[in-house]
């Protein structure tokens, strides 16, 4: 009797200290990168340390919107990558959790500026300019001239030629958004992006999706980061990347520890080793060729330079807020979306 009752307490130890072990040895990571950069990550991570990473991958907009579902209750411990955007939104609204990593005076100062603009809720991890991609082969075939501006892509010859992703799942498609606004001005920016919607053939989920799809033949133009287009090029795609001759705005890929994480401790270290040089230089071997923030990162030859293509003083602070967002994104919602086509 007695020996069973040891037998039994020493079994429910054994489980109670099973289960805070499985508990310390995993991570939930909210991926807002291309996946198989997430991929790469969740693997390196995995085989570093022994830690079971529960990766999923979603849309920047999409990731924010789940961080906010589940604030009362969260299940995500890290959110890597994704537009920076949305992480300045999440920081201002108590989402996310103030850290300042041991590593961070090895990262450029685009990078600590975007963490100091949150209060070290945030940080960033990468960086990309917008622009856009074409395939060369359906662009002859449909008689096409050679798309090099954004005013190009209101032309009545692009009807139907053209994808984008949709701003409010997508941080790359609410970056464009916020360009043309920075770029024009409010009312001719929202003018631009009316124009725009009638050669729009689809507004996609995710931001890279509109290149993926033309490197398949499935659009003409699709708007993206610049270094999405150059990934389905280094593919094997008959893609071209454009930098629009006006100019365009860019993004701070960011990474956000997520308040009220069930595992912390895993978080600092993922976060800690996510701004490593060496964590950063592996990008290019997945095809992900943004700038790294570390500074002694490899850099792909690929990689598109920023310092010769014309970048405007994107104000993260401002298009990053939550009130800005709201209502960029609803009156599009409301004066964009709704357009007939
Ligand atoms: C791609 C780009 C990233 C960018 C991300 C945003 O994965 O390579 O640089 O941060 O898109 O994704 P989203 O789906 O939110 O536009």
């Amino acid at each position: 009797m007695r020996s069973d009752y040891f037998r039994s307490a020493a079994l429910a130890a054994f489980l109670v200290s099973g289960t805070t072990l499985a508990q310390a040895d995993s991570l939930t990571l909210y991926c807002a990168a291309d996946e198989a950069w997430c991929q790469q990550i969740k693997t390196t991570f995995e085989e570093k340390t022994g830690i079971t990473v529960d990766m999923t991958r979603k849309s920047s907009g999409e990731t924010y919107a789940q961080l906010r579902a589940e604030a009362g209750n969260p299940k995500g411990d890290v959110w890597w990558g994704g537009t920076g955007d949305p992480h300045l939104q999440a920081a201002e609204e108590g989402l996310t959790e103030e850290y300042v990593s041991p590593n961070r005076g090895e990262l450029h100062d685009w990078a600590i500026k975007q963490a100091e603009a949150a209060g070290n809720k945030t940080v960033g991890v990468y960086s990309g300019a917008l622009g856009f991609g074409y395939n060369k082969d359906l662009l002859a075939k449909n008689n096409l001239p050679e798309p090099k501006c954004w005013a190009d892509l209101t032309k009545p010859e692009y009807k139907g030629q053209i994808q984008m992703a949709n701003p409010n799942s997508s941080g790359t498609a609410y970056t464009m958004l916020a360009t043309m606004v920075q770029l024009m001005g409010e009312d001719k920016g929202f003018d631009y992006l009316k124009a725009l919607h009638a050669n729009i053939n689809q507004y996609t989920k995710s931001g890279s999706a509109p290149i993926k799809a033309a490197g398949l033949g499935e659009t003409t133009i699709g708007i993206v980061f610049m270094h999405d287009a150059v990934t389905q090029t280094a593919a094997g795609f008959p893609i071209v990347t454009v930098a629009p001759c006006e100019g365009t705005g860019y993004e701070i890929g960011s990474m956000s520890l997520i308040k009220g994480a069930r595992n912390p401790e895993a978080a600092r270290q993922f976060y800690d080793w996510a701004l490593t040089a060496d964590m950063q230089g592996k990008a290019k071997d997945v095809k992900s060729f943004q700038l790294p923030s570390n500074k002694s990162a490899a850099v792909s030859d690929l990689t598109p330079d920023l310092s010769t293509i014309k970048l405007i003083d994107y104000d993260f602070k401002k298009y990053g807020s939550s009130d800005e967002r709201k209502r960029l994104l609803s009156k599009w919602d409301t004066e964009v979306s709704t357009l007939p086509q």
